[in-house]
């Protein structure tokens, strides 16, 4: 089992008074004061379990693909070899982007800045001018919006160079695909096309399993993305995610601060889990964290299941009768994807 273990602070703590102060160095976790209530204390240590990153098999792979295309860019191939990654809502995509691009920071030198990976999120109607205009402010072209569509393309090509970018990486790409219509934004795309060639840098396209559409009819983007990982969500009646997603549990069990080992890897309760999350990590780090929030304010020394099913009250489906809840004994298994319910529209 590939899935790894998971940054962690993995004391079992016995009361309030023993949460850390500071929790680890996260960005987000401000230093808690003295003088701060338990309520903060409580929050922080939440938010920290909450910015756990899951390096599950399906993450470490697409992050080797990225890795691979990036070292490929490096030879400046006439036609840069490509990567889409594809997967539905909460399934990591932008957390993945995140990651890679933490390991290539900026370089600031006298006169330019160094920047190995750019990364941006296309806007919900993408035209070659907003798209342009956003790849110029990320580049940190003063004046991003000025200049005809050829003029911010050429400029695009000079500073991709000038700024050493080895790796462009477009997120939200389903922007290209009009959700209604399934109209593909050709000119947008026909544009991509040409920067990449002109460039010679490779692209990593991310965003929702309709962008398979915009490759399907534009075969010229077709040929230069031919590598595609997809980043779904696990499901437990395929044996091997199955596997994985056991193994993501046990994982944020092991880096749960409390007294007791908790439900979340009991073989009854795993499949609740999955029926009340989807098997999308961003809904199971969801529950797993108001549960732990939940334990910590009733100054429970556990997670059992009771405390998940008010925990999927709160964060998951606010509505849902006693039948609905996964961690209800009248509920029967089933997925929640009817119309209304918390996962209508995911596969
Ligand atoms: N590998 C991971 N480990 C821990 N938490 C994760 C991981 N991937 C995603 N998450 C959690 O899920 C949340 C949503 O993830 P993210 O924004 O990366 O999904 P996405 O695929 O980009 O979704 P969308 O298509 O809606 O933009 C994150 O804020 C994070 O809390
Ligand atoms: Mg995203």
């Amino acid at each position: 089992m590939n899935t790894q273990a998971i940054s962690t602070f993995s004391q079992r703590i016995t009361s309030v008074e023993q949460l850390p102060k500071n929790l680890l160095d996260l960005d987000l976790a401000t230093p808690i004061p003295d003088e701060c209530d338990d309520e903060d204390r409580i929050e922080n240590t939440v938010m920290a379990f909450r910015a756990n990153l899951v390096r599950h098999m399906g993450f470490e792979k697409a992050l080797k693909e990225m890795a691979r295309c990036h070292r490929m860019g490096r030879y400046r191939l006439d036609e840069p070899n490509c990567l889409l990654i594809t997967g539905e809502s909460g399934c990591g995509k932008s957390t993945l982007r995140r990651t890679y691009v933490n390991q290539y920071p900026r370089l600031e030198l006298e006169d330019r800045t160094l920047i190995p990976v750019l990364h941006l999120e296309l806007p919900s109607q993408p035209t070659v001018k907003n798209v342009a205009e956003r790849m110029l402010i990320q580049l940190g072209d003063p004046f991003a919006e000025k200049g005809s569509a050829e003029g911010k393309t050429a400029r695009i090509v000079t500073l991709l160079k000038e700024c050493g970018v080895e790796l462009v990486i477009l997120d939200e790409f389903q922007h290209f695909v009009d959700r209604s219509s399934e109209k593909v934004e050709y000119k947008v795309a026909d544009w991509l096309k040409s920067v990449i060639n002109d460039s010679k840098v490779p692209f990593v396209l991310m965003g929702l399993p309709r962008c398979h559409r915009i490759l399907e009819v534009n075969e010229q983007l077709r040929r230069r993305f031919l590598p595609r990982v997809s980043l779904h969500r696990f499901r437990i009646d395929i044996q091997d995610e199955r596997r994985q997603f056991f193994s993501v549990l046990k994982n944020l069990e092991k880096s749960l601060p409390l007294q007791s080992p908790s439900a979340l890897c009991e073989k009854t309760v795993v499949p609740r889990i999955y029926y009340a999350t989807h098997g999308v990590i961003d809904h199971t780090m969801k529950l797993i964290s108001e549960s732990l929030n939940i334990a910590l304010s009733e100054h429970r020394p556990t997670i059992d299941q009771d405390v998940l099913r008010r925990a999927f009250e709160r964060v998951i489906w606010a509505d849902a009768r006693d039948q609905d809840n996964p961690f209800h004994q009248a509920f029967k298994d089933r997925h929640l994807n009817r119309a209304g319910e918390p996962f209508y529209g995911y596969q």
